[in-house]
């Protein structure tokens, strides 16, 4: 992770937000790639939901930089996702970050190797973090 990675990830991300659509084709994918993704999401106002992602991918941001706020949050997102509550299995993770790169390849027009690069390398802390609180 590098000050160039925050810097690609942010600009990719404001590319992907400019035109509607960007994280209603994510949940489309990510619930297409596995019935236990869509069976957690049976109750779901959608609405809500991709107000909070969008929430959770600028905290990834604060994360990787180290941040406190950052840290509290995810601790929070963690915990809900954890066994006890929402039950996440660990390896649904990998697919969530697959079916994120698809809707950025589609929606960012200046996609590139490095652009998937540096989300990887935004999501990956973060991503870890939520796992190992399983
Ligand atoms: C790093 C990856 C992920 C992030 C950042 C993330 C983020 C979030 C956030 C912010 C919420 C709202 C929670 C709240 O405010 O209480 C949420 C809810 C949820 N997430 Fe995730 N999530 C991730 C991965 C996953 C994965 C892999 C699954 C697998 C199925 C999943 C399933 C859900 C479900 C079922 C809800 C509740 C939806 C509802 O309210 O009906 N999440 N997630």
């Amino acid at each position: 992770m590098s000050e160039q990675d925050v810097e690609m990830f942010n600009d990719s991300l404001e590319r992907c937000k400019s035109t509607s659509g960007f994280l209603g084709r994510f949940y489309e994918l990510f619930l297409a790639s596995s019935e236990e993704v869509s069976e957690k999401f049976k109750h779901t106002d959608f609405r809500k939901q991709k107000r909070a992602l969008m929430t959770s991918l600028y905290m990834m941001m604060l994360v990787t930089e180290g941040r406190a706020e950052g840290d509290a949050y995810l601790e929070r997102i963690a915990k809900v996702h954890s066994k006890s509550q929402m039950d996440i299995k660990p390896k649904l993770y990998e697919l969530w970050l697959d079916c994120l790169i698809q809707a950025v390849r589609e929606f960012d027009p200046l996609f590139n190797e490095e652009t998937e690069r540096a989300w990887r390398n935004i999501m990956r802390p973060g991503i870890e973090f939520m796992k190992s609180r399983y």
